[in-house]
């Protein structure tokens, strides 16, 4: 569907090897790992013990050149700009958990980002969610745009509004559940759209992990992670990843990663493969402590609205039954007390952390109108907390949010 541009044979041919990740993996292992359950496969996948060693964790290979036997002649590493062993099993690990085929490990989340938005040029349209990562935002609006690609934000959460999509549209690019108001975005409607009419669709998949959500299956086309967030989990990596089930997707992807070298270095990438190996048990005790998070702030009687996907009062519940296999760790909510009442809980807190991110095994709080999306053009109302619920003891969160809701 889409045909690489301007890469020669050679370019492709050069490290393809590289882009052969799940077939890899398949004929290594006697049992194929894409046939076993996620936990399985956050530890296993792209992760054999050493064969000259047997160390059983990946080692760190810090080399950036490999030995040739003769000229091109190589044992698949030639530099490691353009593939690395320890980068490529977390590459193989992320495409198996994806569903995909192809995964490139980037330096961080925009970095990732920025990979996909290659694919536009001057005078192409990118239509995006407008409730987005303010990062994100600032990309599509202080740098994409300059650059003549043009950029229509629209609410998508709202099914009727698909149809409105100009069919000249390159890409979609959006996050379900949106940050930070937790809207959802039927995945697989758009995509019946976007395959009608040739048009690529990227989900921003962080908010879910690939443990929730997986939206290669829903029909997008690529996905992307601020791996800083739950894949790392202990907020210690600043991290990205793009992955795709296409090849000639996959192919364009491996030319621009290998040619703007926007990749992620061999000991992050040894961090967060450790981290993924517990993926699925800290995601279900951040849903456990969300939900009972909130349901408990529904009940304050300084809340006005809680935003939460696994609460019943949501307006797309349903959809969050049949889109994700579960409610994640991310819920906002709106105080009576405006901004004053937002600031003053925000610095009351004991145990949770008022700090920009989310997706560690902390609880944070934060300020999306003058923190994470203060840059953005329609910044949320000022009532407005964010939460990122953490895997600590649920009595001692309910408590901590007790004491700092008081008079707000
Ligand atoms: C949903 C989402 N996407 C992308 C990013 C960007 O990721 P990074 O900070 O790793 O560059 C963030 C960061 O907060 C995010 O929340």
């Amino acid at each position: 569907m889409f045909k690489p541009q301007n890469i020669s044979d050679s370019d492709i041919a050069l490290n393809y090897v590289d882009t052969l990740q799940i077939e890899d993996m398949n004929k290594k292992n006697k049992v194929p790992l894409n046939k076993k359950a996620f936990s399985t496969r956050a530890i296993h996948a792209g992760q054999e013990p050493d064969p000259h060693t047997g160390a059983v964790m990946t080692p760190i290979t810090l080399s950036s050149t490999y030995a040739q036997s003769a000229p091109g002649e190589h044992k698949g590493y030639d530099y490691s700009r353009v593939s690395n062993p320890t980068r490529k099993a977390l590459e193989i690990c992320m495409s198996s958990l994806e569903e995909g085929t192809h995964a490139f490990a980037c330096s961080s989340g925009v970095a990732a980002s920025s990979l996909v938005f290659e694919f536009l040029k001057p005078g192409e349209l990118l239509v995006a969610e407008k409730d987005l990562y303010g990062g994100s935002l600032r990309i599509l609006t202080k740098i994409l745009k300059p650059r003549g690609i043009h950029v229509q934000l629209m609410d998508l959460s709202d099914e009727d509004n698909i149809l409105n999509i100009p069919k000249n549209t390159k890409m979609i690019w959006l996050e379900s559940p949106t940050n930070p108001l937790m809207k959802l975005i039927n995945i697989e409607k758009i995509s019946t759209f976007t395959k009608k009419h040739n048009i690529l669709l990227a989900v921003d998949n962080t908010f879910m992990s690939p443990f929730f959500q997986n939206p290669l299956q829903l029909g997008a086309n690529i996905v992307v992670h601020s791996a800083t967030k739950y894949l790392s989990g202990h907020s210690d990596i600043v991290a990205g990843i793009v992955i795709t089930n296409e090849k000639e997707l996959a192919e364009q992807l491996f030319f621009w990663s290998k040619s703007l070298g926007p990749v992620l270095p061999p000991f992050d990438s040894y961090l967060l493969l450790r981290s993924i190996k517990t993926l699925p048990v800290r995601m279900r005790r951040h849903e456990k402590n969300a939900l009972e998070l909130a349901h408990f702030l529904e009940k304050q009687k300084e809340v006005k609205k809680v935003l939460y996907p696994g609460l019943k009062s949501h307006p797309q519940y349903n959809l969050a039954l049949k889109q994700m296999s579960g409610f994640g760790g991310m819920l906002s909510f709106y105080l009576h007390g405006g901004r004053k009442g937002a600031f003053k809980c925000l610095n009351s807190f004991q145990i949770c952390t008022l700090a920009e991110s989310l997706g560690g095994v902390e609880s944070l709080v934060e300020h999306p109108a003058s923190m994470t999306h203060a840059s953005s053009p329609h910044p949320p109302a000022e009532s407005l907390i964010r939460v990122s619920t953490g895997i600590e003891d649920i009595e001692d969160l309910k408590e901590d949010f007790s004491q700092a809701l008081k008079g707000c």
